[in-house]
């Protein structure tokens, strides 16, 4: 298998798909992999085609992290390494993103979750942040995403023991949006995409930057949303859903 089939990138009515796919080895990420998701990416972010991201793994998981044996690559510095750059580029990322997971969660297969918009996770789904057991400290922004979302004790038990976790806790936490069945993974999260991609692109994108940007007073907030609600009620876009709505009453 070539390294371009390990990860699997195709585009379909304004849908991104990454889809990794090493199943021999839990789709354990190298830097090769990480390479292809990020040009996919970085033309994703441009592309005015593409409106929505997926991620998800073919095989009996989603990904068992980052690939072990590439940590003692040491032929390329770690801050040139493409995981890096992933980083980066999932940070500034304006596009929604769905994941749809299953199976081995592990590592960044957990963490990359904190930079999606909705997942859907199969009820067998098995998550782990494993960096304390390995010798590693947390990454993605884990450290801070993570207390975030689920407060300070819930987030230093998963990230100081390292201990896995199931669906029902990761539900319980609000990591996950939906569980399904294994079978239903891809379908629900692809049908997640085609039901974003068929709303107002504009607001859309406006909606997710307003959810990703820096935290400010409720005040602060307002004049911020408020900027943008004016500038979209202006749009072409929501001028054409309003008159269609009049015209059906
Ligand atoms: N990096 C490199 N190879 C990995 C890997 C990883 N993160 N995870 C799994 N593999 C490889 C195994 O070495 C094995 O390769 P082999 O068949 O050549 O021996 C193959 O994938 C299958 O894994 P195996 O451990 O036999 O499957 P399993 O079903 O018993 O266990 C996991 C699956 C995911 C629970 C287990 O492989 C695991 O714990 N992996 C490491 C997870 C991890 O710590 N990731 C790093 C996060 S920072």
């Amino acid at each position: 298998m070539t390294e371009a089939q390990q990860v699997i990138v195709s585009i379909e009515q304004g849908i991104l798909s990454i889809e990794l796919n090493r199943p021999d080895k839990k789709n354990a990420l190298t830097n090769d992999m990480y390479k292809i998701i990020n040009e996919a990416l970085v033309k994703a972010k441009t592309d005015e085609g593409i409106h929505v991201v997926l991620f998800a793994g073919k095989g009996d998981c989603f990904t068992a992290g980052n690939d072990i044996a590439d940590f003692l690559d040491s032929d390329i510095a770690f801050e040139k390494k493409e995981v890096v750059r992933l980083l980066r580029i999932l940070t500034n990322f304006e596009k929604p993103i769905v994941a749809g997971v299953h199976g081995s969660t592990i590592g960044i297969g957990t963490t990359i979750l904190l930079h999606c918009d909705i997942v859907v996770a199969a009820k067998e789904t098995k998550f782990a942040l494993p960096f304390v057991p390995l010798g590693l400290c947390p990454e993605a922004a884990s450290s801070l995403l993570l207390p975030n979302l689920v407060g300070h004790h819930q987030a230093a038990e998963l990230l100081l023991l390292g201990e896995a976790f199931n669906t029902e806790k990761a539900e319980k936490l609000g990591l996950i949006n939906r569980v399904v069945e294994t079978r239903e993974v891809r379908l629900q999260a692809m049908a997640l995409c085609q039901k974003l991609t068929s709303l107002p692109v504009n607001a859309l994108l406006q909606t997710k930057r307003l959810l990703k940007s820096a935290p400010n007073t409720v005040e602060e907030r307002i004049s911020q949303e408020l900027d943008v609600f004016g500038k979209l009620l202006q749009s072409k876009e929501a001028k054409a859903i309003f008159q269609a709505f009049l015209n059906k009453c």
